[in-house]
């Protein structure tokens, strides 16, 4: 059984013209939101929507991918294409194309699109390193964020905003990441990258993305400890702010600290924010080859991760970093010992079902 199989019907009905526009996301694009009109709500409402990271280059090649993403996803989130390094190779240009054909093909298929990222430390473009002052670095940010999310007005409904800012082993909420805009704006980064957002889009969902807080041990208790004074410190300050994305790169051989997590969501729920589940997956680098036992391995770290999370708080979605381990970045970082492939998401390399994708229709289903 696929995790959808309904909507698509019902979107299509209403959108054949658009299908014409594109078989894979090579629409014209005139004016600022080329993609206004907001998707109809799926008939499933009482589950917790499902989504993956996808690539634009895999989606327009391997059609096999491309089928298993209609077939189960209700969300997207573009896993490069929305980054300032694929969006602005130079300064004075914006580069769409990627970015585009992934809100394309969603919008085909009755798939929502998240937005991932507007302010992050990382996959930033060279040029960026010359932004030498304040108000440079102030008005680069602003009229990027202006520039990328008013295009995707409508068809963007939640955007990270704030990527991973805090640093590895915080002190305080006042413990940013080195990037060129905590060094030119201090923590007013956040503040500005929020409002700027919230000004474009008053209905988009304003998400501050984190990852490293779901684990038992002290850098990671110093983590939630940071990330709560930092939520509490916009929040005092009436910074707009809808949710918390978990990133929850998990690691099967890292212990989930069930009261610490939970802990930390009861904080975020106190200060009436919503909680996003937005890459998860299982780096599975340090368990044993064989196969079935490396699955359900697998899929009881992610259990026990959901069970935790479910138990305090229903995610707005959960969404994994990918969703075949045909395309998936943690050999990029975790590649295994043994030379095996590694085996972090639902589907398998061949888009077959693994215990990981049972446990999340499992608690999808928990609300
Ligand atoms: O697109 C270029 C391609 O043209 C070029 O030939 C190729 C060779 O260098 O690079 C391609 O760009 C790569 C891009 O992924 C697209 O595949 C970049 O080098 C590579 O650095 C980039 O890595 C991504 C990384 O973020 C940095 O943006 C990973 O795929 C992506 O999974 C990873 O995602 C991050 C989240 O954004 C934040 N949380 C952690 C997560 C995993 O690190």
């Amino acid at each position: 059984m696929s995790i959808k199989a309904y909507s698509r019907r019902h979107f299509l009905a209403g959108t054949a013209s658009a299908a014409a526009l594109t078989v894979f996301g090579t629409g014209e694009l005139s004016g600022v939101s080329a993609f206004a009109t907001p998707l109809e709500p799926s008939p499933g409402a009482n589950l917790i929507p499902y989504g993956a990271a996808v690539r634009s280059d895999a989606l327009a090649a391997d059609p096999s991918y491309r089928a298993a993403v209609i077939a189960n996803c209700q969300l997207v989130v573009p896993e490069s294409e929305l980054k300032w390094l694929e969006l602005r190779p130079t300064r004075d240009e914006y580069r769409f194309e990627k970015a585009d054909a992934i809100v394309d093909f969603a919008r085909q298929n009755g798939i929502e699109v998240r937005g991932h990222t507007l302010a992050w430390y990382g996959a930033l473009p060279k040029w960026t390193e010359s932004i030498a002052t304040r108000a440079e670095a102030e008005r680069e940010l602003i009229d990027h964020i202006e520039t990328v999310v008013s295009r995707y007005k409508g068809a963007i409904p939640s955007w990270d905003v704030i990527n991973e800012p805090l640093v590895d082993w915080p002190e305080s909420a006042g413990s940013l990441r080195p990037s060129i805009w905590a060094k030119r704006l201090g923590t007013d980064y956040l503040r500005i990258a929020l409002e700027t957002t919230a000004a474009v889009d008053s209905d988009a969902r304003l998400v501050l993305n984190e990852y490293d807080v779901e684990f038992a041990g002290p850098r990671f208790a110093a983590r939630r400890k940071a990330l709560i004074e930092l939520l509490r410190s916009l929040r005092d300050r009436d910074v707009p702010l809808h949710a918390v994305g978990l990133q929850a790169h998990l690691f099967a051989d890292r212990g989930i600290d069930r009261d610490g997590l939970q802990s930390l969501l009861s904080q975020i729920k106190a200060l009436d924010l919503d909680v996003w589940v937005t890459e998860l997956d299982v780096i599975d680098y340090e368990l044993p080859g064989k196969i079935g036992e490396r699955d359900a391995l697998v899929a009881g770290v992610a259990s026990r991760f959901l069970e935790a999370v479910c138990e305090v708080v229903q995610p707005k979605a959960i969404l994994t970093w990918g969703l075949s381990d045909r395309y998936t970045w943690v050999p990029i970082y975790f590649k295994r010992r043994d030379g095996m492939p590694n085996r972090p998401l639902p589907l398998d390399a061949e888009l077959k079902r693994k215990p990981l994708f049972d446990v999340i229709e499992q608690f999808r289903h928990k609300v």
